[in-house]
């Protein structure tokens, strides 16, 4: 992989002797971010970009920039950062009727987090000091769908908690409750649902895993970093979205990143837990350092009130109308997209998704469908097991004439896969994105594209090497 603009700027090979002129460098980032905007603007893109309105952006970002310095660490210079993150829990949590959850202990409760992969971290940490403290369990153990998303499995790793992996029904890519429930035993701490998974947009049966977690007495933790701040607005929209929250009996915890359909900017995440306990547990305190006495209330340290702020911003300038409107055309555009799909014998559906869906085909592989789509701009996640396109809808799909375009290049692209069923299909399922290649093995993925990445991350060698 080239290393990125080296062909027009020059490529830093460590700390430049003199400090350039600040309306320079705004000049040249502004001409790279205007450029890679492009790669989105046409709401061609699946997931990722959840507001797409730089109206929205800039505000947020002036709100930021009154706060970025701030460390909320430092709780006695910016108390405004514990109005902004009890009021960001206090409004995720009315959204997921905490207020009406029984609780065992004075709870719910929250924390904001760096992004679903620091939420989820938060919670596995939160059932395993919990098995641990409360319960006795040395090893404990987590059960999530194959489903659920790899944070789970990566939070496992570094928490040292073993993780289950219970499949899925493929007739409605739920999670199967039997194979779940045989999974449990003396040293489960948890149990994982999603609300609704990455891949297909399905959400697991929360209602009877969470009978599932009283009768063994062991946690449930729903899934919402994605759906979590856009499947509740749907429910009141009269879609048929069953209940995931702390309506539910048994939810324990819930994720909801308000960095994706709560369209705050990049980094911050809500964590909730129905009682206090389970959170408590992950506070750090270390009382006899030499540097004074040491407390945080989860895995990072210092932390920019700029992105606190941001969001509760953010959060405010909708409000519950706001996100119902853009509730509405997403879920509208999604189910119109699904018709798109619908209408051809070839593609099939997986699951019974909403503004999040996912389609393959028994006919032939559905990547000559990608194939055909990139051509005309449009950029897809590539699944595996089986093959299938993933489509997340954001507001950017919902812009005039998306909808239509992606059934007008649909049509086309299943002429394509039919006339290049024979051949192999050119590109591939990497999570986030679609390659260009044929499908890589697991070996060839990790030394090639991770290799790659990491190269980029790497100091360059001085010129002189
Ligand atoms: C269902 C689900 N959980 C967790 C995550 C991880 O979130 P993040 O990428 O913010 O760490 C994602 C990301 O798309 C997701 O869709």
């Amino acid at each position: 992989m080239a290393y990125p603009y080296a062909d027009r700027f020059p490529v830093l090979r460590g700390m430049p002797s003199e400090g350039r002129d600040r309306n320079a460098i705004v000049a040249e980032l502004r001409e790279l971010a205007t450029a890679e905007d492009k790669t989105w603007e046409t709401g061609k893109c699946s997931g990722t970009m959840y507001c797409g309105d730089h109206d929205h952006y800039d505000f947020m970002n002036e709100v930021f920039g009154m706060y970025s310095h701030m460390n909320v660490l430092q709780r006695d210079m910016c108390p405004s950062a514990t109005r902004f993150e009890g009021e960001i829990i206090a409004m995720t949590l009315d959204l997921m009727h905490g207020t009406a959850a029984q609780s065992a202990d004075d709870g719910p409760v929250g924390l904001i987090t760096s992004g679903g992969s620091g939420s989820i971290l938060h919670a596995v940490l939160a059932y395993r000091e919990w098995a641990q403290n409360a319960k006795g369990i040395a090893h404990p153990n987590i059960i999530k769908p194959e489903t659920a998303h790899p944070a789970f499995n990566k939070a496992c790793h570094l928490v040292g908690v073993e993780l289950r992996q219970a499949p899925i029904d493929p007739a409605t890519a739920q999670v199967d409750l039997d194979a779940l429930a045989d999974l449990i035993d003396e040293n489960t701490a948890a149990m994982i649902g999603s609300a609704c998974s990455y891949g297909y947009g399905t959400i697991d049966p929360i209602a009877e895993m969470g009978q599932l977690a009283l009768t063994h007495d062991i946690g449930l933790h729903v899934d919402g970093c994605l759906g979590g701040f856009i499947l509740p607005w749907g429910e009141q929209l009269g879609y048929d979205i069953p209940a995931f929250d702390f309506r539910v009996p048994g939810v324990t915890s819930i994720s909801a990143d308000t960095h994706k359909y709560a369209y705050g900017l990049k980094g911050t995440s809500v964590l909730l837990f129905r009682d206090r306990i389970l959170r408590n547990g992950q506070y750090f305190y270390l009382t006899d350092w030499t540097g004074g006495k040491y407390c945080s209330p989860g895995i990072d340290g210092s932390r920019s009130g700029g992105l606190l702020a941001a969001t509760w911003a953010g959060m405010v300038s909708l409000g519950a109308e706001g996100y119902l409107r853009y509730a509405r055309a997403i879920f509208e555009t999604a189910f119109a997209m699904q018709d798109a799909v619908k209408a051809h014998s070839e593609l099939r559906l997986i699951g019974s998704p909403t503004f999040c869906f996912s389609f393959t085909s028994d006919d032939f592989d559905i990547y000559h469908v990608n194939d055909f789509m990139r051509t005309r701009g449009w950029r897809f996640n590539g699944q595996q097991y089986p093959n299938s396109i993933h489509m997340a809808v954001t507001r950017p799909q919902t812009q005039d004439g998306v909808a239509d375009a992606f059934a007008t290049d649909l049509d086309e692209a299943v002429a394509y896969a039919i006339e290049h069923k024979d051949e192999p299909a050119k590109s591939s399922a990497i999570y986030g994105g679609v390659a260009g290649g044929p499908s890589p093995d697991a070996t060839t993925f990790i030394e090639s594209i991770m290799a790659s990445m990491m190269d980029e991350q790497q100091a360059l060698p001085p010129l002189t090497a």
